[in-house]
């Protein structure tokens, strides 16, 4: 047998996918656009043997146990399936992020499990069913399997529901600062918070559609050369997001103070002239969008006026093979 080791970046989405339209198939109900970061990556070595009974799953050296298995089980029945066998695997992550940097995503997790596992089950994926795989782990990882920007596309169907990298404007020379506001584990998983806005908020089939053309509005930003552009629509797509979760029943949101102090400290450099626009994920963390030219301004700014801990990224590189060994059966 061999075992295999990917490393993959996590992503952030600049048009945000909130919602499934089927939580089975893991289709999303609006295509998204991303941008893979350089800083942040896990890595994920699979070793399916005969030798064992269950799968086992360990992060950043700690077995887990319980639920986290069961989820990783049931990824790799996936791959089990496709390749037509029935061995158990052995699987351990490391997961790659600044200390208690509250940024820890599934995104990069499922995308390297995707890699490591379909190729130590002996499988040549082509790269949309690649992408394909690794949207059944964790709908953004879809999009972690490339680097730079990315759109995962809705689809209708298993088939059609993948990610691809997207044309960007060098002139753009996009760069991300990852603000950590919390980095305690949130309360409302994204799982679970998306399906309660799509069960109850009335904003939602709005969001949905609005989210679909920003999409393709972004693809046509990043190829041109306007940066107040992708900003703008980045930073509307990541609010409209956080509306629909106010309108939910009950109510809710992943919003913070120290998440609003950022914000509002953000529109202030605008005004002064800074190219910065913010995006929010189902925590109260801030990631500031800026460009290469303005991107020092732009953290020295934010360690002037906030406490908190600040990572400068850069577009991050696709999903890899770091090893492949072979292991005694
Ligand atoms: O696929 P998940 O469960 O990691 O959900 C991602 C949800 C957001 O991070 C809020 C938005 C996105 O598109 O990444």
């Amino acid at each position: 047998m061999i075992a295999v080791t990917a490393r993959a970046h996590t992503n952030i989405a600049l048009i945000k996918y909130w919602g499934k339209a089927d939580a089975a198939l893991m289709l999303p109900a609006n295509s998204s656009v991303s941008l893979t970061l350089d800083q942040f990556y896990t890595d994920t070595r699979v070793a399916f043997s005969p030798q064992l009974t269950a799968d086992t799953f360990s992060l950043d050296g700690v077995l887990q146990t319980g639920a986290a298995v069961a989820k990783v089980s049931r990824f790799l029945d996936h791959v089990r399936d496709m390749a037509d066998m029935d061995l158990r695997a052995q699987v351990q992550s490391v997961n790659h992020v600044p200390t208690a940097a509250g940024l820890a995503s599934s995104a990069s997790a499922y995308a390297a499990m995707a890699l490591a596992a379909s190729r130590a089950a002996g499988l040549q994926l082509d790269h949309p069913a690649l992408t394909r795989l690794a949207r059944r782990g964790s709908g953004s990882a879809s999009r972690s399997i490339d680097g730079g920007c990315v759109i995962w596309h809705r689809g209708i169907d298993d088939e059609s529901s993948f990610a691809e990298p997207i044309a960007v404007n060098p002139a753009l020379d996009l760069r991300m600062i990852a603000i950590v506001i919390n980095h305690h584990a949130k309360k409302v998983s994204s799982r679970a918070g998306m399906a309660e806005t799509v069960a109850t908020s009335p904003f939602f089939p709005a969001w949905a559609q609005t989210a679909e053309a920003n999409s393709q509005e972004m693809v046509a930003a990043l190829a041109g050369d306007d940066f107040k552009l992708v900003g703008e629509l980045a930073e509307r797509s990541a609010l409209m997001m956080h509306a629909t979760t106010l309108a939910a029943n009950p109510p809710f949101t992943y919003f913070q103070p120290g998440t609003l102090a950022a914000l509002q400290l953000v529109q202030t450099m605008r005004a002064q002239g800074l190219p910065a626009y913010t995006t929010i994920d189902a925590g109260p963390n801030v990631k500031v969008l800026t460009t290469a030219e303005y991107v020092d301004a732009v953290a020295d700014q934010l360690a002037r006026h906030l406490d908190n801990p600040i990572t400068i990224c850069a577009p991050g590189p696709a999903a890899r093979v770091l090893q492949e060994e072979t292991v005694d059966d």
